[in-house]
């Protein structure tokens, strides 16, 4: 265990609670072996991040994380990230197979969260589902970088990613997280979104999601991921969402308490 992980206090919460758990429901042994069962298939199949995820736990440790820290709202990263994309110009587009969904343009602009003032040379690193709801990675019909970019912000701030409309789509669901969420009757969608990374130096690395206004599952995401101010709508073929970036002391000092 990493030095400065809070185990004794995180055990002190979690065994009381686990144990009154055991008690209250009077727990049996073949039921204890099928959640242990379960457990360890939840390890042996990568799902434990999935698990916090759609247990809400995900985006309260994001939030926690990052409050107070100021500027544009932060969201959990995802496993659908690729380091490395490659770069477009400014205006550029993430379009590289061919994609029947509506053409839009994500753009905005990149700013100082204290000052207001543009961040010229400000990293934009965009990645998002197509207009069928599938990732790049998800999709071998589709070259690598489909729908993801890097892209600079210009002397005032600005970004502009023509790209496609995404589509809602649901978590992974074929395995024991879906067959948890099976069990508890709920569903595994999440609302269509377009996720960021912005970057800038001297600037605490934001990394977030927009979500697109007016479409299914932005009130009942299954990983809880939504804020009200991370939703834009779609209007005259643009995505607008403008971010402002934290100066990293302000952040520092806000992690610090
Ligand atoms: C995503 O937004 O890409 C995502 C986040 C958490 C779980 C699955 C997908
Ligand atoms: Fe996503």
């Amino acid at each position: 265990m990493n030095e400065g992980v809070r185990v004794e206090a995180a055990a002190a919460r979690i065994v009381p609670a686990l144990r009154d758990m055991v008690r209250d429901l009077d727990l049996t042994t073949d039921e204890l072996m099928a959640f242990v069962a379960w457990l360890g298939d939840v390890a042996a199949s990568g799902e434990l991040v999935l698990l916090s995820d759609v247990l809400g736990i995900s985006r309260m440790v994001d939030d926690q994380t990052h409050a107070g820290a100021g500027g544009t709202a932060s969201n959990v990263l995802g496993p659908f990230y690729v380091a490395g994309a490659p770069w477009i110009g400014n205006p550029g587009s993430i379009v590289r197979t061919e994609d029947d969904g509506d053409a839009i343009t994500v753009r905005g602009c990149v700013t100082d969260a204290a000052t207001g003032a543009p961040l010229d040379g400000a990293i934009v690193d965009v990645w998002h589902a197509n207009s069928a709801g599938a990732y790049s990675n998800e999709d071998s019909t589709v070259g690598r970088w489909h729908l993801r970019g890097r892209q600079i912000a210009a002397a005032d701030g600005s970004y502009s990613i023509d790209t496609v409309r995404p589509l809602h789509y649901t978590v992974k669901h074929d395995g024991p997280v879906g067959r948890l969420l099976e069990t508890l009757g709920r569903h595994p969608w999440r609302p269509a979104h377009v996720h960021l990374m912005v970057t800038a130096a001297g600037y605490a690395p934001l990394v977030t999601q927009v979500y697109v206004a007016n479409t299914p599952y932005l009130d009942d995401d299954t990983i809880g991921g939504v804020k009200p101010e991370l939703v834009a709508s779609v209007a005259d073929g643009s995505l607008r969402f403008d971010i402002a970036l934290a100066p990293e002391k302000a952040a520092l000092a806000a992690a610090a308490g």
